[in-house]
């Protein structure tokens, strides 16, 4: 059996020949069927790139019908249950899991990078005190480029490297300070003795007059969370990141860039709207008035569908066990059970079995996090910690064969028009 396609143009009926690989004809091959000569060949239209591979990648697999999600060909579960944030990071980055001194290794150069330099303190300090930590994050990587220049030297691996460990170690640094800076608190310097995530907690929580000793649970359940958001193939902010970098942008305006992406509420600023949604609720006696809005079109259930997963996200069924653990250390929130009668409503109504809608990742994590305290606009930003890890691994990739990234478009505006002077028109 050939492994090609047979397309027949009825305009002509002439029959051209496409390559099949991977399931997959290569675009421009449409390009040379046309009408006329002169024309300028056939294109794929694909708004929004719902069937569209913009490339070839060996970092993460996703089965969105099955609902599998796979780091370099390990489950999701198996790294959740076994690994950590930073090893599932070294695994995304380098393609393999480490040995014990490579972990022990990549762990100490990512931490050895956690520290500001002071002038970021003072550009950070510039913003109003209610700026959105979301606001300041974008704006304090982006500005990072300033502060490394040698970032520029893109095309060099080992500067790659130095680079991605770089920006792992300091975006939690920058997340604590962004939100200390809004609490008016002074900024905790890393404790680089510490976990990753447990020197998270250090920045963000400790009061200067006091020892601080990270929360076990809260440490382990951050943790996890960083690393089931650590990658997700080419969603909305991978793809800036690569389109970005495709132009040979330093990292820190490429992560700044991606970073943006994830700031919408259709992306990661869902579990913030997640949150939101609940609180107006209130309680679950409002759960099918929401229900009702929703079906006749006027609001979204927000954490709910995707645009790849029509089955229940992975990721859903690993934070919602999570979540019982946390709230043994908390005490549940009332939005628990609100989140779980909203959840079981939806999932047996046809409007959202019909339509494939299942909870995703970001369902629970705005509930977990809020039972840790944090302030929901905050949730963005951790997420934006995580999934610095997937956007540099996708980068490097990228990087190994870079394409500028430059999209055709469908022109429906109007041609050859004549200038008027202002006074005639
Ligand atoms: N609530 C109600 N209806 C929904 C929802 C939802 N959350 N999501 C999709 N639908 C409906 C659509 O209205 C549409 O209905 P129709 O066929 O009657 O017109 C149908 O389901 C298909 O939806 P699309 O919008 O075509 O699906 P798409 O793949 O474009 O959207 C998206 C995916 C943007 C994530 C959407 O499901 C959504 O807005 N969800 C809420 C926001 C959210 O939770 N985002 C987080 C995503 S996960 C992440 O980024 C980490």
């Amino acid at each position: 059996m050939a492994d090609t396609i047979t397309i027949t143009d009825n305009r002509t009926g002439r029959s051209y020949e496409l390559e099949v690989t991977d399931d997959t004809i290569q675009s421009l091959a449409l390009r040379g069927i046309k009408v006329q000569d002169g024309d300028f060949g056939m294109m794929a239209y694909d708004p929004g790139f719902t069937n569209t591979a913009a490339c070839r990648s060996s970092i993460t697999y996703l089965d969105g019908e099955r609902g599998i999600l796979q780091y370099r060909g390990y489950p999701i579960e198996d790294l959740a249950e076994q690994s950590s944030h930073l090893e599932s990071a070294y695994l995304l980055v380098n393609g393999r899991l480490p040995g014990r001194d490579e972990l022990e290794e990549w762990s100490g150069e990512i931490m050895s990078h956690c520290m500001l330099h002071e002038n970021a303190k003072n550009l950070m300090a510039g913003f109003r005190a209610d700026a959105h930590p979301m606001g300041v994050l974008v704006s304090t990587i982006a500005a990072q480029s300033t502060f490394y220049p040698d970032a520029k030297r893109v095309n060099d691996p080992a500067n790659r490297m130095k680079q991605i460990c770089r920006i792992i170690g300091k975006m939690p640094t920058i997340a604590a300070y962004s939100l200390r800076h809004r609490m008016g608190w002074p900024y905790i310097y890393p404790n680089s003795s510490l976990s990753y995530t447990g020197n998270f907690l250090h920045m963000l929580m400790k009061k200067p007059e006091q020892p601080y000793e990270p929360n076990k649970v809260y440490e382990k359940a951050l943790d996890l969370i960083f690393l089931l958001h650590a990658d997700h193939e080419q969603n909305c902010s991978t793809t800036a990141m690569r389109t970005i970098g495709s132009s040979l942008a330093d990292p820190y305006s490429a992560t700044s860039g991606a970073c943006a992406a994830l700031y919408g509420p259709l992306h990661g600023g869902a579990n913030e709207k997640v949150l939101g949604q609940l609180q107006r609720v209130g309680t679950t006696a409002g759960v099918p008035a929401l229900i009702e809005r929703v079906k006749k079109g006027e609001e979204k259930l927000m954490g709910f569908g995707h645009r790849v997963y029509r089955n229940y996200d992975p990721r859903a069924r690993i934070m919602k066990k999570m979540a019982e653990e946390v709230f043994a250390e908390t005490k549940a929130t009332p939005l628990m059970d609100l989140a779980r009668e909203l959840e079981q409503i939806a999932l047996e109504d046809d409007y959202f079995v019909e339509r494939k809608l299942y909870p995703n990742v970001d369902f629970y994590s705005g509930i977990i996090l809020h039972a840790m305290n944090f302030p929901s606009d905050e949730f963005t930003v951790l997420f934006a910690i995580a999934r610095s890890v997937g956007w540099l691994a996708q980068w490097n990739e990228m990087m190994l064969d870079p394409k500028l990234a430059r999209p055709r478009q469908i022109y429906e505006g109007g041609r050859d028009c004549k200038y008027e002077p202002i006074d005639e028109r």
